[in-house]
């Protein structure tokens, strides 16, 4: 069914319909489509433009629909073009022609907006509680493992020991700012378009207000043209969720290597791996890699986005109708894998052994020896120095720095005296490092304890904040 025709003499060519049509992926937006009509049609009734008794019966009927679509027992047909056409379709189809009259005052330019909207605010707070659910899995498992000291690196090489807890626990702090670019787009995003019509607002509708409180949202988006036009908030949603699965592939990669024969330092759960059709040995962490994979395609999402808003003019033109599959697609691909991930880390099983031969090796410690230099007044830069001969010594000598005596030491240079040998120990360079930030596993806990405050707090708003929207929109 079209929902235009009067000044048509043909019907649209079917190639027209066929790349035209969206129903396939805006079908999911069925019931905030439903709920808008709903508010929409509360404006109407105020302005009596439709009759109480029209819209008590379009009122049942839009809810009946509504149910049915829920318990899945409505479907568009290959006719329907989009959500708004197919819904027309059937609410005539129980009402008669008095159906129409809810394209009164509105256009789908703004009922789009309005719809994709409320499944973003409802969908992004959805993928916040899947990313808060990890972030404490990861506290979690870095609490269980703030004693286990782990050779930290820049550059990939051994740089100098840390808790393997802090290690773990730099992923819940990204997943957090996560958390916190959420809230505010939330903040930003909970704006009402609906009343804009096709670009310059509606004469029947003068106080779009009333529908925007009805749907939950904080107030009215300014400027008519601006609303219709607008899909910041799908391009920041793609950004956001972008930054998550980047977030996700660098954990993913550090689990990759940690499995691996050469690190050893983790084992995956059975559930969690994957096996070889060919070589019966092998364990593979598949989770790992799809999320360093799925960066990609969250980013190719984003970047087609950006790349159809480039340039385009205002207001409503119908390349914003390619808005919907990235946003769907980077949604789903975070929906499947954030539990995934979660599960994986959750049931990981970490070798403390493992994790902890390497971290004295490589000479980690060599940055101790400058700073006993300098605590002894000696400048920084000459303590380096100082500490870089002893490393040159222990290579040629084919030793590691706890390996030296004082004879050593003293043969190197005659400041560095015996009381530096029980510093060249990864625990106590570790325990040493007590600030704030630093990794001393007292200071990671007390870290740790202010981030899952944090992210608690974020859950009970998003909670509050989903439970209220469902609430109103009838979900
Ligand atoms: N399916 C369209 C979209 O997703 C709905 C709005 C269509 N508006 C129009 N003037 N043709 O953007």
């Amino acid at each position: 069914m079209n929902l235009w025709g009067g000044r048509f003499e043909s019907l649209p060519a079917e190639s027209l319909f066929a790349l035209s049509r969206s129903i396939h992926f805006d079908w999911r937006l069925a019931r905030y489509d439903i709920a808008s009509s709903l508010a929409h049609l509360a404006s109407l009734v105020e302005e009596k433009v439709v009759s109480a008794d029209t819209a008590k019966l379009l009122d049942q009927a839009l809810r009946e629909i509504s149910r049915e679509i829920t318990a899945g027992e409505l479907h568009p047909t290959v006719e329907d073009e989009d959500v708004h056409s197919a819904l027309e379709r059937l609410l005539k189809e129980r009402v008669g022609e008095v159906g129409g009259a809810l394209r009164a005052g509105r256009s789908r330019n703004d009922q789009i907006v309005t719809d994709l909207k409320l499944f973003l605010l409802v969908q992004m707070r959805d993928v916040a509680l899947k990313v808060a659910s990890l972030a404490k899995t990861v506290l979690k498992r870095s609490e269980e493992n703030v004693d286990v000291i782990a050779p930290g690196f820049t550059h990939l090489q051994h740089a100098q020991p840390v808790s393997f807890g802090q290690e773990l626990a730099k992923h819940a702090f990204a997943l957090e700012r996560d958390l916190s670019r959420i809230a505010n787009w939330i903040d930003r995003t909970d704006l009402s378009p609906l009343g804009s019509g096709a670009l310059a607002g509606s004469s029947l509708v003068p106080l779009p207000e009333k529908a925007a409180k009805i749907l939950g949202f904080s107030g009215v988006v300014g400027n008519s043209i601006d609303a219709v036009s607008d899909r910041d908030f799908v391009a920041e949603a793609l950004f956001i969720l972008s930054l998550i699965s980047i977030h996700l592939s660098r954990m993913g990669e550090e689990f990759t290597l940690y499995t691996s024969q050469e690190f050893g330092w983790v084992v995956l759960a059975d559930a969690y791996s994957t096996g070889s059709s060919i070589m019966p040995q092998k364990k593979n962490p598949d989770i790992a890699e799809l999320a360093r994979g799925k960066a990609g395609r969250t980013i190719g999402n984003l970047t087609t986005l950006l790349t159809v808003l480039k340039g385009l003019p205002f207001a409503y033109n119908r390349d914003l109708q390619e808005d919907k599959e990235p946003i769907f697609d980077s949604l789903e691909t975070l929906q499947i894998l954030l539990p995934a991930m979660e599960g994986m880390i959750s049931t990981a099983t970490f070798s403390r052994e493992k994790i902890e031969s390497g971290s004295g090796r490589g000479f980690a410690l060599a940055t101790e020896i400058a700073d006993f230099l300098a605590a002894r007044n000696v400048p920084f830069s000459e303590g380096h120095d100082v500490a870089g001969r002893v490393v040159r010594y222990c290579e040629e000598k084919g030793i590691e720095l706890s390996d030296l005596k004082e004879v050593d030491l003293q043969s190197i240079d005659t400041r560095l005296t015996s009381d530096l040998i029980p510093l060249l120990d990864v625990r106590g360079a570790v325990e040493s490092r007590r600030s704030s930030l630093g990794t001393s596993t007292s200071k990671v806990r007390a870290a740790n304890n202010l981030l899952l405050r944090k992210i608690a707090d974020h859950e009970g708003m998003t909670k509050q904040g989903l439970g209220a929207l469902s609430k109103v929109l009838g979900l």
